[in-house]
């Protein structure tokens, strides 16, 4: 494909030093939670400015291991209905009821009001996920709330590695925040996730949930229901290598998604705008649809005739939809509903091009106007 959705983002001299951490960890055979971790979450946890960093199997471990460590089971968590799969399943592996609230169209994130109206007494958490690598403006009001009811605020910061509002980062707001390296995100590690936090307590848990819930490395004493949520050495030195990158990787997204918005107000699209005090990764692009364009057919012209992917939205069917989550789903959340059907992802990677990128907007363009909109 000329133009995919995606693409990870490995210079040669990165693969060479990558191999060259794997090797150190095959030659000493300290091959999952050793030192090229803790090197990881040192570093993580700096540049998030939090005091502590654990690095785990994926995002969704992550996840439900602070919701463990908040001891969420039998109570009721709020999670945005415009999210991924994850942020829900793992408040229901972790025990809890789910909750599901609207989503702002100009944010793509949680309803503040509508988060406000579904708090009560069981409430135990709430979880904030910045879609698409955006802070919401709101989110140092949900904070406040959540502290003035007692209720544990949790960022899915899976999309906002680097991320920051008013010069704070991504996962900084709450009691602590998930991160994941699956390979579509902005920092590739295959698979591996993160959690930072200030919370020595959650540290604590998460070091004996990660590891089968076991009170200490070597021994078998079991103290916690914990899982294989480990990160391996291998996974850990990929991650690494992508870390250091991260800011040149920002920077190449932000560059990329000017140019988008130069050209994207002519196409008749509505960008996600982005607040002047956000620092937004741009981990995605993301555009809303004139009414009556029809998304589907669109994605298929941009493939068919022009090579360009537009797949991947963020997301497309809202959880509340999801037949896996019908037992909490009780209502309709109309803002989450227009998000899902009305917006496409743009491509957006450090190594795209600007004549692709340029492409991309040409192509659109055209597609938009024989589809009689434009
Ligand atoms: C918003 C969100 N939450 C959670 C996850 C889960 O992360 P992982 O795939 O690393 O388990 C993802 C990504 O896949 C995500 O996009």
């Amino acid at each position: 494909m000329r133009v995919p959705p995606a693409r990870v983002c490995f210079p040669a001299e990165d693969r060479a030093e990558i191999l060259a951490r794997i090797d150190e960890a095959l030659t000493s055979g300290q091959l999952t939670l050793g030192p090229i971790g803790r090197e990881l979450e040192a570093a993580f946890a700096k540049r998030h400015s939090t005091r502590h960093a654990v690095a785990v199997s994926s995002g969704t471990s992550a996840l439900e291991i602070i919701l463990r460590a908040l001891a969420v089971d039998g109570r009721e968590v709020i999670v945005p209905a415009n999210t991924f799969f994850a942020t829900a399943a793992a408040a229901v592996h972790a025990g809890a009821r789910v909750v599901f609230v609207d989503c702002d169209p100009e944010t793509m994130a949680f309803d503040l009001a509508d988060v406000e109206a579904r708090l009560g007494p069981d409430t135990a958490a709430v979880i904030a996920v910045h879609i698409g690598g955006l802070i919401s403006p709101a989110l140092p009001a949900l904070a406040q709330l959540c502290r003035d009811r007692g209720v544990h605020l949790v960022e899915d910061a899976a999309h906002a590695h680097g991320s920051a509002l008013g010069g704070q980062s991504a996962g900084t707001f709450g009691v602590a925040g998930a991160f994941s390296f699956y390979p579509t995100k902005v920092i590739a590690g295959g698979e591996g996730g993160m959690i930072v936090t200030d919370d020595e307590a959650i540290v604590e848990a998460a070091h004996t949930f990660r590891d089968q819930g076991k009170g200490s490395f070597l021994a078998n004493f079991h103290t916690r229901l914990g899982a294989n949520w480990r990160m391996s050495e291998p996974h850990a030195a990929i991650v690494q290598s992508q870390l250091a990158r991260l800011d040149e990787f920002i920077a190449a997204r932000q560059a990329l998604a000017k140019r988008y918005d130069a050209a994207i107000d002519d196409l008749g699209l509505r960008p996600l705008r982005i607040p002047a005090d956000a620092h937004c990764n741009y981990y995605k692009y993301v555009a809303f649809l004139p009414p009556g364009i029809d998304r589907a057919a669109l994605k298929q012209t941009m493939r068919e005739r022009f090579d360009v992917g537009l797949s991947g939205e963020v997301y497309d069917t809202p959880l509340h939809q999801q037949p896996v989550f019908e037992p909490f789903a009780d209502r309709a959340l109309p803002g989450a509903e227009f998000i899902g059907a009305r917006h496409i992802c743009l491509p957006l990677y450090p190594s795209l091009s600007e004549s692709d990128a340029d492409y991309v907007v040409e192509s659109l363009g055209t597609a938009l106007n024989e589809m009689g909109q434009h």
